[in-house]
């Protein structure tokens, strides 16, 4: 779209735009440039500096970082560099949410570190049986479904979506490798897991490489499909 709007200017005005990169040009446009992960290193911050800035965090997300409503996502033993980058990404644009991001904008890169070191300190919430399991979630999770480009979702999110936190082929708790941008899924909420997997699919949250991965996946799978993952991860 800027291009052509440019080129009505003439050539030289078209190849000036474009030399400046295609992050400024869209950045010129109002939306926010396109964050590659790839490269993301593994984030550490202070904990207790962090801690001290989360009680306005803990209206939400609960003072022991379990999300006091189904729509608030659950901060608890997630992977610290997955944290910072969805503070980084609602900080500059690339994830949108009227609730979270006016909170993110209030916060530079080092409290970002910090508060997200914190809540991944946090102890992860406990199995909740009570939570509807899903036997048809379960198989999907594990072994996706070939013939219609599901993949297998433990792959990337552990066996039971524990995350690459605490798998058992990473040694130690530090460094974390790169690959911990994926989140832990198990134990949050039907409701915001199902949410997210929506705002993938309709790509309301296609603003960096990460989330382009997920919503590739997002899109091979039905409504069926979304709430029976859900369910299964809610309840493990
Ligand atoms: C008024 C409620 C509210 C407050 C206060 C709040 N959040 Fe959130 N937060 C949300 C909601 C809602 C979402 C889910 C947004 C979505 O659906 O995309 C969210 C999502 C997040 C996520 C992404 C989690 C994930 O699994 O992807 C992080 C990280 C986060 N919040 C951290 C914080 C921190 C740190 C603070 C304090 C500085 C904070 N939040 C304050 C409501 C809140
Ligand atoms: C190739 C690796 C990969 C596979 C396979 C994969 N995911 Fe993901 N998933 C990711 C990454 C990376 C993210 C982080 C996206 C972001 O930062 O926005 C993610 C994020 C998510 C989230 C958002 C969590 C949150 O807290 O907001 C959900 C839900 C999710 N995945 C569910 C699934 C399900 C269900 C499947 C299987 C059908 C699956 N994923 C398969 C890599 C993968």
């Amino acid at each position: 779209m800027h291009t052509r709007k440019s080129s009505l200017h003439g050539v030289a005005v078209t190849t000036a735009a474009l030399a400046l990169g295609l992050g400024a040009a869209v950045a010129s446009a109002g939306n926010p440039a396109f964050l590659d992960l790839r490269g993301q290193r593994p984030v550490s911050g202070d904990a207790a500096a962090g801690k001290a800035q989360s009680t306005v965090c803990s209206a939400c997300h609960g003072t022991s970082g379990l999300g006091v409503s189904p729509m608030f996502p659950n901060l608890a033993g997630q992977s610290a560099t997955y944290l910072y980058v969805q503070l980084k990404s609602f900080n500059g644009g690339q994830r949108r949410n009227p609730v979270m991001a006016p909170m993110a904008a209030a916060l530079d890169d080092a409290a970002m570190r910090d508060l997200a070191t914190y809540f991944a300190s946090l102890p992860a919430k406990p199995r909740d049986g009570a939570a509807a399991a899903s036997p048809r979630g379960a198989l999907l999770f594990k072994a996706g479904d070939p013939a219609r480009g599901i993949p297998p979702c433990q792959g990337c999110h552990g066996k039971a979506g524990e995350g690459p936190r605490s798998a058992a082929d990473v040694a130690g708790d530090a460094p974390r490798p790169p690959w911990s941008t994926i989140p832990r899924l198990r134990g949050q909420s039907a409701v915001y897991l199902a949410k997210a997997l929506h705002d993938f699919r309709g790509g309301e949250r296609a603003g960096t490489s990460n989330a382009r991965i997920m919503q590739g996946v997002a899109k091979s799978l039905d409504e069926a499909d979304i709430q029976a993952l859900a369910d299964y991860l809610a309840s493990q």
